[in-house]
């Protein structure tokens, strides 16, 4: 039970990569209308990982932020989610707790399911601190979206880091129960271990996600959760942000609503921002959205916004949270306008040595090239381990 005891999202914070590919770009090298991916998915450009960057500078990036304005002596927990993972046994956060220098007094663990671990890792972090409200969690939601070169998922790719600190008497959201659920044994998008690119059947990926979306509803107004006509606006996962038009659309009729474009817009539209340029950021992306809703000119204090979360697979999860009054004073707006236009944006050659680049795998060293202006890097691959540095 919540009880009284308000629990949520304290603090937000987005980062990205160093380089930019624009969707004109791609579409001069494969003879895509420009159409297409403008409207048809609804992205403009994606992120591009330099070489010396990765989950983990990502993820520093967008938690450096946060940890300095709180402190780091309420948080006992780092819970990095990601399907992106640089090690089948080691935590990515712990290297994110080491360059940020955290107390040894953590617990550190990575989460994954698809795109949907970000919504997991926060559920889990709010009960940790309705278990003990003096302490606070930070979630770390971080992943580089890669598909094989001229595959249509190649026009849905992308990369950015979420770094979100949970506690009680939250600033920014405040979480509520019930919540809705939904699994499903499907092969839609997955990644076996020997691949850096994922494998996906996308027409299947969009129908299960459309299946989830319901089923998680079905569950959550089982449970006595709000109606739809309830909430002011609505963050979905978005692997391309037409999907958040498509899912609302869909949700909008399952439940008998009209759901006329204006009304889809209306819902969806002030989420989609930073995503259509940053493209697919997997676990990242849906709190991507709510960064973009918050940092949006209206003013949504006290409003109710749903959350559908969906990671192929699959899971699915819908959840509410009031914007708590004030939260305006405690945004980083400027900084996540920065770190998109920040980026450099590159040709298609140059985009396609970066999605080709990857470290030998045979135990020697191997500096990676200086390239990312952001704050930590990866300074190379020397002897099987990764080792990271602040810039
Ligand atoms: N102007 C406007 N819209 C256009 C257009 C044009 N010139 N040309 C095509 N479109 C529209 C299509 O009608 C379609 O919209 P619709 O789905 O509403 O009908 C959209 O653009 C995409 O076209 P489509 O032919 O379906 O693209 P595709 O075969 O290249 O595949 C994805 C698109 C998203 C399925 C593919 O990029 C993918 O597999 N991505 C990875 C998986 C993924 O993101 N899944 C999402 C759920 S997790």
């Amino acid at each position: 039970m919540q009880g009284d005891l308000a629990v949520g999202i304290h603090d937000l914070s987005v980062s990205t990569t160093q380089f930019a590919l624009t969707h004109e770009t791609l579409a001069a090298h494969n003879g895509a209308d420009i159409g297409k991916y403008h409207v048809g998915i609804g992205q403009r450009s994606m992120s591009v990982p330099a070489a010396d960057e990765d989950i983990v500078t990502m993820a520093a990036a967008a938690a450096a932020p946060v940890v300095g304005r709180a402190g780091a002596d309420r948080i006992r927990t780092i819970v990095f989610a990601t399907e992106s993972s640089i090690d089948q046994a080691k935590a990515a956060g712990i290297y994110v707790h080491s360059l940020l220098g955290m107390p040894s007094a953590t617990r550190v663990v990575e989460l994954k399911q698809a795109c949907y671990a970000g919504t997991a890792a926060l559920h889990f972090a709010a009960a940790l601190v309705r278990q003990d409200p003096s302490q606070q969690v930070l979630v770390i939601a971080s992943d580089v979206s890669r598909y094989e070169p001229d595959d249509p998922g190649e026009a849905t790719q992308g990369a950015a880091a979420v770094a979100m600190l949970v506690g009680a008497d939250p600033a920014l959201v405040r979480l509520e129960e019930p919540t809705g659920l939904f699994t499903a044994d499907i092969m839609d998008f997955w990644r076996p271990n020997y691949r850096t690119t994922a494998l996906v059947d996308g027409q299947e990926s969009i129908a299960a996600y459309l299946q989830a979306a319901e089923g998680a509803w079905k569950d959550y107004t089982e449970r006595g959760g709000r109606s739809l006509g309830e909430f002011r606006a609505f963050c979905y996962h978005q692997p391309f942000t037409r999907m958040a038009h498509k899912a609302h659309r869909h949700l909008l009729q399952s439940q008998g609503h009209a759901a006329d474009e204006d009304t889809v817009d209306r819902a969806v539209g002030g989420t989609t921002a930073y995503n259509a340029d940053i493209g697919n950021s997997y676990t990242a992306s849906m709190y991507i959205g709510l960064a973009a809703l918050l940092d949006s000119a209206e003013d949504l204090a006290g409003r109710p916004v749903g959350f559908l979360s969906y990671g192929s697979g699959s899971v699915a999860e819908f959840f509410a949270g009031t914007i708590v009054p004030g939260y305006r004073s405690e945004l980083r707006s400027g900084l996540h306008r920065d770190v998109i236009s920040r980026r450099r944006i590159v040709d298609f050659t140059r985009y396609r040595e970066l999605h080709a680049f990857s470290f030998p795998a045979d135990g020697g060293d191997h500096p990676a090239p200086r390239e990312t202006t952001g704050p930590y890097r990866l300074a190379g691959v020397f002897g099987h381990k990764r080792i990271y540095e602040p810039r």
